[in-house]
Parts: structure tokens; C-alpha cells; sequence
């Protein structure tokens, strides 16, 4: 951030005197629910773009680690149902993000594709209280809005986590930072990061933990038990011309067929620590995944360590296979139905809608996955009370020791706050912890 102030990188340069021109955008339209949504998907498809014509380096230098490339856009009548009429676009440290994204399988028109051919969805969140989620409108990445702080804590990591994914291959149970991004809309910043989802994108999960290791407040409150509220609801048809309630809708219509699709996966609770201890819950790994999972673990919370980072959970997710074919009927069943009702509608679904695009996954046997791209599942061994397939992967790494220590301080008199847990624990006791709780829970 501040560092980032360099003439470094390239593509730093390179977009910098583009900068000063407009940008004339161009027939297909980005369309989302959210303006910062729009921009998001603009910004992607142009940095996926731009980093097309960079050539791939040799290998990566210091700098790339402080740089960025900036755009902004003014853009008074284009699509502008959709698009704010001016915004800034500024993508953190490119070529690392690139190099990441091909350590970890990704391909980059794909990553593209992903985040800008249909609208990423609202999800429920997955972490810290108060973060903002999406996944892609395919379910293979999740974008996190983060503070500036995170973004501070990411560039500090960056260059030994970028080192530690190129040691273990790419093999981890860390977050896979994909890309991290700065929004400025209305001279309002949102800071952005892309991950891959830790959950399937197609095999749903009916239940989730996040786990810490601690039994302090670790149980879902009874609110926290409940389905969150639905930020992305969509508009209602006012009174307009003919064109603005068309518009009104189209965006109805592409938020149902899109929510088609996410119902299973929203609106679910996240339990922890003694909610798992309390449902006797277990997940039911054979012995060589079992092994694979806790080396991975072990190494991962060490490096964690050694960042002096804390306060990360587990998070875990499980898929059960007869319950999922079980609603898949069901689902079925409503689709007809649906398809029914809309016949009369004359709007008919999209081109780009998620629906047309999601079902050529399906094919696959049910709780079969594809493990180049659900890379944290693991099935449940032979005597498993039920067929399941479990999901289990490190979250919410980017807090810092030293800074929650500042936290905690300010907050000294809130009881269970911040405070009461990390005046006792440093992040090599809290790693230690947490692999040991993590152990308890395999069977
Ligand atoms: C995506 O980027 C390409 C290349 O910069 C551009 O031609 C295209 O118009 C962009 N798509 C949209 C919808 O802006």
C-alpha cells in the first residue's frame, strides 16, 4: 500500500499512462445487482487482459511484490444501468498473483471467465463477523471485501507465503490468494481478495464448522443458528417508462436464475468448536488421507506461526451424499414446475445466465469431484456411518499478533472480547492448540 508507491513493476508503467486516457468499453455488458459487483468484473477482465500481453517473467523480482497497476475510468453514458459513470480500478502486485494462480492450477482466461461471465453471487459469510462475501457465479472462487489493514497485513506476507507456496507446490491447506484488488466508486475504497472456495462447486454442503481449537465463546449463538439475512434482493418493478421496468426485470429474472442455484448453499449456520464436540461429530478420513491432511496441517500453522499470525480457523464443511441426491430430486421435482411458470413469461433465461453454463458440470457420479478443482475434499473412508465427502481447509489468516495485541488493549474492559483470549495466548501456543484440537476431530 503505502510501500506500493513504486515506478516497479511493468505493468505498474504500463497502465500508468493509460491512466490518463478514457476507456471506451465495448459490447458486452457487465451486469450485477451491486455497482461495485460491475466494476469488479470490468476490473478483472481488463487485468486478465492486460497481463495477457505482459510476457511471464524468468522469475519474480522484489518489486513485483510492491507493485500495482492502476485504471480509471470515466465513463458518463456507457452502460450505465450498471456500471457507476466514474470509478478506479487498482490491482495489487499482478505478476504475483499470476504466478500464484499458476502454482495452484489456475488457468487465467478460466480465472476470468469465472469472475465476469455471470455476476458473482452474495453468500453467507464464511468468517471474521462483519466481512462481505461472493463467490463466482460457478462457485470455484470466493471474494472476500477486506479492510486496508488486511491489505497492509497481505503485503507483509506476500513474499514468504509466495515462497511457501512455491516449497510445498502449491499443496496446502492455507487460503489460495488469487488476486487482490482496490474499488473506488463514489470516492468510496473497497479492498477485494479472490480465493478459491474451500467448498465444492457442485457437491453441497449441509453442514459447517469453524474451528479454532479454543472452547472461549466457541458455540454458535442462537442468532449466528439462524439464516442470514439476504443482502441481494432484487429490485422492485416501479413506476418508469416500459425500457426501465424491462431492465428492472432482466435483473429479476438473472438474480432467480441464480439463486436457482445457490439456495442449498446459503442460509447455512456456521457451528464451532463445542457445538462440533457436542453433536459428537466426526469426520471419517482412512488412514493415508488422514496422514496427508495432518502433514499439511503441521507445516501450514508453523508457517503461521512464524508470522506471528493467529486466530485462523478450520473450516469445515460436509457433504452428505444420499441426503444431496435425495434433494436433487426434489429439486427436480420444482424445476418443471418453474420452467412451467416462466413459459408465459416472454423473457426468457438469459444467454449468460448461470444455468446454461452450471449443468454442463453435472455429469458426475454423485459425490464424485473433480480434485484438480475441489482440491480440499476428501472422501469418508469404508466404515463411515454414512457416504460423505468432507471439505477442510485454514481461513482468516491475515491477524497479526502484534496488532491484535493493540486491539486487545484498547478493548481491555469488553469481558470475552478480543482481549480475554490472547492475553493468555501467543501464535505458537495458538497453532499448537489448534493442530491438536484438529487431530481430536478425525477419526
Ligand atoms: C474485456 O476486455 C477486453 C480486452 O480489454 C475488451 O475488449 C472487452 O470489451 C472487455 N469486456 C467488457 C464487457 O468490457
Amino acid at each position: 500500500m503505502a510501500s506500493a508507491g513504486g515506478i516497479a513493476a511493468v505493468i505498474a508503467s504500463k497502465t500508468k499512462t493509460k491512466k490518463k486516457h478514457f476507456v471506451a468499453q465495448k459490447v458486452k455488458l457487465f451486469r450485477a445487482s451491486d455497482p461495485l459487483l460491475s466494476v469488479l468484473m470490468w476490473g478483472v477482465n481488463h487485468s486478465i487482459n492486460e497481463l495477457s500481453h505482459v510476457q511471464i517473467p524468468i522469475m519474480l523480482m522484489p518489486d513485483d511484490f510492491k507493485a500495482y497497476s492502476k485504471i480509471k475510468v470515466d465513463n458518463h453514458l456507457f452502460n450505465k444501468e450498471n456500471m457507476p459513470s466514474h470509478f478506479k480500478f487498482k490491482e495489487y502486485c499482478p505478476l504475483v498473483f499470476r504466478n500464484l494462480r499458476e502454482r495452484f492450477g489456475i488457468d487465467d482466461q478460466d480465472f476470468s471467465n469465472s469472475l465476469t461471465r455471470s455476476a458473482p453471487l452474495n453468500s453467507e459469510a464464511q468468517g471474521r463477523s462483519g466481512a462481505r462475501f461472493h463467490t463466482s457465479y460457478d462457485k470455484r472462487y470466493v471474494i472476500k471485501t477486506i479492510s486496508s489493514e488486511d491489505v497492509a497485513e497481505m503485503h507483509n506476507i506476500l513474499k514468504k507465503y509466495h515462497q511457501f507456496i512455491v516449497e510445498c507446490h502449491g499443496n496446502t491447506l492455507l487460503p489460495q490468494f488469487l488476486g487482490m484488488y482496490r474499488l473506488t466508486v463514489d470516492g468510496d475504497e473497497t479492498y477485494m481478495i479472490v480465493t478459491r472456495n474451500v467448498f465444492s462447486h457442485r457437491l453441497s454442503v449441509y453442514k459447517k464448522y469453524d474451528l479454532k481449537g479454543s472452547t472461549v465463546a466457541r458455540e454458535a449463538s442462537d442468532k449466528e443458528k439462524q439464516p442470514p439475512p439476504s443482502e441481494d434482493v432484487p429490485p422492485r418493478p416501479k413506476s418508469g417508462n416500459v425500457q426501465q421496468r424491462l431492465q428492472t426485470l432482466r435483473i429479476a429474472t438473472r438474480f432467480y436464475c441464480a439463486m436457482k442455484h445457490v439456495r442449498d448453499a446459503k442460509e447455512l449456520p456456521t457451528y464451532k468448536d463445542n457445538d462440533f464436540i457436542n453433536d459428537g461429530q466426526k469426520i471419517h478420513i482412512d488412514g493415508e488421507n488422514k496422514k496427508m491432511f495432518l502433514e499439511k496441517l503441521r507445516k501450514d500453522v508453523e508457517f503461521l506461526a512464524q508470522l506471528k499470525l493467529m486466530d485462523y480457523s478450520l473450516l469445515v464443511g460436509i457433504h452428505d451424499v444420499e441426503r444431496a441426491e435425495q434433494e436433487e430430486v426434489e429439486s427436480e421435482d420444482n424445476e418443471v414446475e418453474e420452467e412451467g411458470e416462466s413459459d408465459g413469461g416472454g423473457i426468457g433465461t438469459p444467454p449468460d445466465s448461470p444455468s446454461n453454463t452450471l449443468d454442463s458440470n453435472k455429469p458426475l457420479c454423485p459425490g464424485e469431484f473433480d480434485p484438480s478443482i475441489d482440491v480440499y475434499a476428501i472422501k469418508s473412508n469404508e466404515g463411515a456411518p454414512r457416504k460423505e465427502v468432507y471439505f477442510m481447509a485454514i481461513i482468516d489468516i491475515l491477524q497479526h499478533y502484534d496488532a491484535k495485541k493493540k486491539a486487545a488493549h484498547a478493548a481491555k474492559t469488553v469481558k470475552h472480547g478480543a482481549g480475554a483470549e490472547i492475553s493468555t495466548v501467543n501464535p505458537e501456543q495458538y497453532s499448537k492448540r489448534f493442530y491438536d484440537f484438529i487431530t481430536t476431530i478425525l477419526s
